[in-house]
């Protein structure tokens, strides 16, 4: 997990993405193998102008016969890749719901202990080696989710459920980015997929079905208090504390979060301060309003309660 994580096509970590990465290499590849003979083939016919050229020749070969056996070629080679793609369809695949707003990401899992929903948002995790099917939706307007590293892209369109299909080889963080743009903060509507062993997110998903935990210290007691003086609840969920509203994303384990803003900060306590303290300064548009009227010591005491929400 060094570094920003990769948002590539050329790096595929993804059984999709490979097959992308192959059409992009071997389409640009011939693209530009025709370009350049033809480029040779005008710059030879300009300084050899005296000479008679057969014309019927180069029309039926040059324009009928070598395009219809490079595009067959082509178009052969690109099908029977295409067939080894990863079957799309929920059928035996792990499901995930994901929703795009504006302009974050909801996650659902179900619990596979208990057939509850888990919300989180703005990052899946995934077990690598596993087919996952994503079911795709949108509460607003249409976004596009686009994890480059896994595979291709795929609408979200509100009132209809799209799905992706998709398979990680390789643990680790892959950056996504929503690929429609849906308004002013289109640009900083980002998310993460982490690619865990299979254990190691199962691990995960157990503990994320827990309800948040009670903080022990004093500070981050005091900032619990504090969500719910400020009614941080009126939008966000923390599941044992207040499960009202779903308008923002749930909160219940924020802390283990990678980033905070829909890809927008690192996920950290000062980062959590400064967001709540003026969102609309950080991301301009977004729904969240900013904490007015919120004393230093309390904010401090909020960030700190966020954290703990591992
Ligand atoms: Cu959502 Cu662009």
């Amino acid at each position: 997990m060094n570094g920003e994580p990769l948002q590539s096509v050329l790096h595929p970590a993804g059984a999709d993405a490979e097959v992308v990465k192959q059409f992009a290499w071997v389409l640009f590849g011939a693209g530009a193998l025709i370009f350049t003979a033809v480029l040779v083939l005008l710059a030879l016919s300009l300084r050899r102008h005296d000479r008679p050229l057969r014309p019927v020749l180069w029309i039926a070969g040059g324009g009928v016969a070598l395009p219809v056996l490079l595009l067959t070629a082509l178009l052969g080679w690109s099908t029977w890749r295409s067939a080894q793609l990863v079957p799309q369809g929920s059928g035996k695949a792990m499901t995930i719901s994901v929703t795009g707003k504006m302009w974050w990401w909801e996650v659902h899992y179900r619990d596979p202990a208990s057939g509850r929903e888990i919300a989180t948002a703005n990052e899946i995790r995934i077990p690598v080696g596993r087919t996952v099917y994503l079911g795709l939706n949108a509460a607003d307007v249409i976004h596009s989710l686009w994890v480059p590293a896994l595979a291709g892209k795929r609408d979200m369109i509100p009132g209809r459920v799209t799905g992706l299909t998709l398979r990680a080889d390789k643990p680790g963080v892959y950056r996504g980015q929503c690929a429609e743009y849906c308004g002013t903060q289109h640009a900083h509507m980002a998310l993460h997929v982490v690619a865990l062993a299979p254990a190691e997110f199962d691990a995960w998903l157990a503990h994320q079905a827990r309800p948040a935990s009670v903080p022990a210290a004093e500070l981050p007691a005091r900032g619990r208090a504090v969500f719910l003086e400020q009614r941080c609840q009126a939008c966000h969920t923390i599941r044992g504390v207040a499960e009202s509203s779903r308008l923002g994303p749930d909160l219940t384990h924020v802390g283990s979060r990678l980033q905070i803003g829909a890809g927008l900060l690192r996920n950290h306590r000062g980062a959590l301060a400064g967001w709540i303290a003026d969102p609309q300064a950080l991301k301009p548009g977004v729904f969240m309003p900013a904490a007015s009227g919120l004393d230093g010591e309390s904010l401090r005491a909020l960030a700190a309660y966020l954290e703990h929400l591992q």
